[in-house]
């Protein structure tokens, strides 16, 4: 079936091609009952914009690429969709790339959102090895880094204060009475995990407390890994009374196997999480964890870039650094006997 062109609904309208463009485009006032003839004949012959012509044309695709590490974790999954909602708002379409924390993956997104020539990117880093993302400068393409720092000079970056916000989350439960304080960490090698756990470790030095290397379990920031981590914590002989654990999905995972082992959460073991994500709140017991500003993350680096490829920003890159919240929930309480 030929497809319907521009040029038919101007000849069925009666009107100028220019005139329909306007009012595809909204670029334009037009006489009210020109524009219902047109949008009426756009109707009825079922009209789509050949978006491959148009980008050929203006050179923009209107889409954005999203590569980010893990879509399964909520943390993740809330962002994406809020990056979703903001670039819609602007008219941009989002392409989403899975890394999978996988650097050969996410090499591969890199180069497949080349392909799509997407305007611009927001760039969630699989962790690890410095990334490459100089194929998108060398061609054109503006980058803006959320969440996982990547040390390059070359892109806009958007990122918390994982710092404050592991001392913060560590005095609150020393502020509880606690002095045996376990962690369990996210991957190592992503800079979100390794900046929290130092202000976890600032926290217990600032009070006096020693750090202990055997109340430390390394997790990957995903549920199950929290089970395991909790679990080998409660084998431990220094029983701790309260844990930090560096995001809410393994936050959750050590509950249960506090739950499984038959300690009561609260009362025998205080947990706090990290990042509020929705079901945060949901879980038994509702969980007390560093609220990150999802939203605010999501519409910063959506915005930086969208100013980007509206070129009504083009000084210098910019690095915006936002403040976690405590949220004091029903998974923390005063050590017993405090
Ligand atoms: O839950 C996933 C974690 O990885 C979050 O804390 C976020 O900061 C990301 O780095």
């Amino acid at each position: 079936m030929k497809r319907v062109t521009i040029k038919d609904v101007a000849q069925e309208a009666g009107v100028s091609i220019t005139t329909v463009s306007h009012v595809i485009n909204q670029t334009r006032n037009i006489d009210p009952k020109t524009k219902e003839r047109v949008l009426e004949v756009l109707n009825q012959l079922d009209y789509h914009p050949n978006m491959a012509a148009r980008s050929l044309r203006s050179g923009k695709t209107k889409t954005i690429g999203l590569i980010l590490p893990d879509i399964s974790n909520l943390f993740f999954a809330e962002v994406a969709r809020k990056i979703e909602d903001y670039g819609y708002q602007h008219g941009y379409s989002v392409i989403l790339g899975n890394s999978d924390n996988d650097p050969v993956k996410q090499e591969s997104y890199i180069h497949t959102l080349i392909a799509k020539q997407v305007d611009g990117v927001i760039f969630i880093a699989a962790g690890g090895e410095e990334h490459d993302l100089r194929p998108f400068f060398d061609n054109k393409i503006p980058v803006v880094v959320a969440d996982r720092d990547v040390p390059l000079e070359l892109a806009d970056v958007v990122l918390l204060d994982n710092e404050q916000a592991g001392f913060e989350a560590t005095r609150h439960l020393i502020d509880l009475g606690h002095r045996t304080i376990a962690c369990i960490t996210g991957p190592n090698n992503v800079t979100p995990s390794m900046q929290r756990f130092e202000g976890y470790k600032r926290a217990l030095q600032d009070y006096g407390i020693p750090f202990q290397p055997d109340l430390v379990e390394a997790g990957n920031f995903q549920f199950m890994s929290g089970e395991v981590g909790m679990q080998k914590l409660l084998k431990n002989p220094h029983k701790p009374s309260a844990v930090f654990v560096l995001n809410d999905m393994m936050a959750i995972g050590a509950i249960t196997a506090a739950h499984k082992a038959g300690l009561s959460v609260p009362a025998d073991l205080s947990i706090v999480g990290f990042d509020n994500i929705e079901i945060a709140s949901a879980v038994n017991p509702a969980l007390t964890t560093m609220a990150q500003p999802i939203d605010d993350i999501a519409q910063k680096a959506t915005n930086m870039l969208i100013e980007r490829l509206q070129s009504i920003r083009t000084e210098e890159n910019m690095r915006v650094i936002l403040p976690a919240q405590l949220i004091v929930r029903d998974s923390t309480c005063i050590r017993r006997g405090s």
